[in-house]
């Protein structure tokens, strides 16, 4: 099948799964992961339609979304199966989805340069500005403080520790958020990340300022 139909159809696959999602996983998540998904893939030189498609589908599967992992991946391969594709393609796609998500930096580095594409892509989209957004809005939807000061902070732990944890949304920056810069696969996603990882310092150091009342002490 030619390459634009299946996307287009991966879109509206993708759409109607993910639209109302108020998780942090919204369609609009997966739009600005694929836009940067196929502009890291030509800055970098990998296969454009491998990481759009992989990019497309890659919050289906999320088990926050579905009843476990493994039938959000059976979603997507029945999906997959359907579009006759080449196995191939289908093999790299599923391969990228099962590998990319974070897991409390406890998941394996990712090898294809198609793969780190599409993690950084979705990396990059949980920090900076719209990081911080998705942050405060996944706190939100999971009934998370904005910030509890006893709480002590989260920087190592196991991968089940991630998961079930208690956290904060600003817990979460030290747990996670802060540390995706050095995260980065590829050198254009490095090269992005240094101004959002700037963005969330800055954020941090105005939130603390502000709980402490210490803005009058400032020069
Ligand atoms: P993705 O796999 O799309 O990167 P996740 O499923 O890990 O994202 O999380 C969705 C969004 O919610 C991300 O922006 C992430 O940083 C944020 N998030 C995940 N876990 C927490 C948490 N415990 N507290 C606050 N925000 C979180
Ligand atoms: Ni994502």
């Amino acid at each position: 099948m030619e390459q634009q139909h299946v996307i287009d159809e991966a879109r509206r696959f993708a759409r109607e799964q993910l639209g109302d999602d108020s998780s942090g996983h919204d369609w609009w998540h997966i739009d600005r992961v694929t836009r940067m998904a196929v502009l890291l893939a030509s800055k970098e030189g990998a296969d454009v339609f491998i990481c759009e498609l992989a990019a497309l589908l890659h919050d289906v599967a999320d088990e926050k979304l579905n009843p476990s992992l493994a039938a959000g991946m059976a979603k997507v391969s029945d999906w997959l199966a359907a579009q006759e594709l080449e196995p191939a393609v289908v093999h790299q796609v599923m391969d990228i989805i099962g590998s990319i998500s974070y897991k409390g930096g406890h998941n394996p580095p990712v090898v294809s340069i198609e793969a780190q594409i599409v993690q950084d892509a979705d990396r990059l989209d949980a920090i900076g500005a719209i990081g911080i957004a998705r942050t405060f809005a996944y706190s939100g939807w999971k009934g998370q403080l904005i910030h509890d000061p006893e709480l002590s902070p989260r920087k190592e732990m196991t991968a089940e520790a991630y998961r079930s944890g208690k956290s904060t949304a600003i817990a979460h920056f030290d747990e996670k958020l802060l540390k995706l810069k050095n995260l980065m696969n590829t050198d254009t996603a490095k090269q992005i990340a240094e101004d959002r990882h700037r963005v969330m310092e800055q954020f941090l150091e105005q939130f603390h300022q502000e709980w402490h009342g210490l803005e009058l002490d400032r020069d």
